[in-house]
C-alpha cells in the first residue's frame, strides 16, 4: 500500500474533480493523479490496434506492455504514452463512452490498480488521487476520501462549456445523454463501482464556485 498520505475524491464525470483535485494538490504542494486519465489513454491504445472490448487477453497485453507517464509540470498535467503526447486526444467525447467500457473489464482494472498503486510509491511527498474507486479500491488506507457530485444539469453544463472551449461543437442534449449513459455504466459495472467509500466526506457542489469547493476540501483535512 503507499507510503505517502493520500486524498482521494472520487466522483461522477462532469464534477468539476479534475479541476479541484490539481488545485488541491497544488495549494498543499501534493501529487496529483488523475486514473481517468488512464482508462482513457488504455481505450485510446485498444482503439488504435483495433482490439475489441471483449478481447480480453489482448487488453491485458496492451495494459501490461503501455508505457504511461504524467507531466507534472504541465497545467493542466499532461499524459505520454511512450514518447507520445496524447493529453489532447484523451478528452476527447470518443473517448469519454469508450474509457468507460474498458474500464468494466477486469484485467483492465487489476492492471491499472496495480499501476496507480506503483506511481503512488514514487512521489515523496503527499497525493491527490481522482478517479472512481480511490477511496474503495485503490487507496483504501487514504486518509482523506471525498465524493465530489455535482446535479445533472450542472455537470453537463460544465461539460458541454469545457468541450466548446476546446473547439468541439456539440448539443447539450447530447452532453447530457452522454453523461447518463456513463454514470449508469459507472456506478452500475460489476466490478468497482463509483460509490462512496464508508469514511468518505460527500460534497454536492451544486452551485457552488472552485475556490469554494478548494476551501470546503481544505477544512476538512484541515480540521478532521
Ligand atoms: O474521470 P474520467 O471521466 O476521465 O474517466 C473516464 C472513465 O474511466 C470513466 O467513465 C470511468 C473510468 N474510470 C474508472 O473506472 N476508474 C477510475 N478510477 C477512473 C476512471
Amino acid at each position: 500500500m503507499s507510503v505517502v498520505n493520500v486524498i482521494t475524491i472520487d466522483g461522477p464525470a462532469g464534477s468539476g474533480k479534475s479541476t479541484i483535485s490539481r488545485l488541491l494538490a497544488a495549494r498543499m504542494d501534493y501529487a496529483y493523479l488523475n486514473t481517468g486519465a488512464m482508462y482513457r489513454a488504455i481505450a485510446l491504445a485498444a482503439k488504435r490496434g483495433g482490439i475489441s472490448l471483449d478481447n480480453r487477453m489482448a487488453l491485458m497485453h496492451l495494459c501490461e506492455n503501455i508505457h504511461l507517464r504524467f507531466v507534472a509540470d504541465q497545467d493542466p498535467p499532461g499524459l505520454l504514452m511512450g514518447n507520445e503526447d496524447i493529453s489532447e486526444e484523451i478528452r476527447n467525447p470518443e473517448m469519454d463512452m469508450l474509457s468507460s467500457t474498458v474500464s468494466t473489464v477486469k484485467e483492465v482494472r487489476e492492471a491499472m490498480c496495480n499501476l496507480q498503486r506503483k506511481m503512488s510509491r514514487h512521489v515523496n511527498k503527499g497525493l491527490v488521487a481522482e478517479g472512481r474507486d480511490m477511496g474503495t479500491v485503490v487507496f483504501p488506507d487514504a486518509g482523506f476520501k471525498f465524493l465530489l457530485t455535482a446535479s445533472l444539469e450542472e455537470r453537463t453544463s460544465r461539460r458541454h462549456l469545457e468541450l466548446l472551449t476546446r473547439g468541439k461543437t456539440i448539443e447539450k442534449t447530447a452532453v447530457m445523454d452522454s453523461l447518463k449513459k456513463r454514470d449508469n455504466q459507472d456506478e452500475n459495472r460489476a466490478l468497482a463501482p463509483l460509490r462512496p467509500a464508508p469514511d468518505a466526506f460527500i460534497l454536492d457542489s451544486t452551485g457552488m464556485g472552485i475556490e469554494e469547493v478548494v476551501q470546503w476540501l481544505m477544512n476538512h483535512t484541515a480540521s478532521s
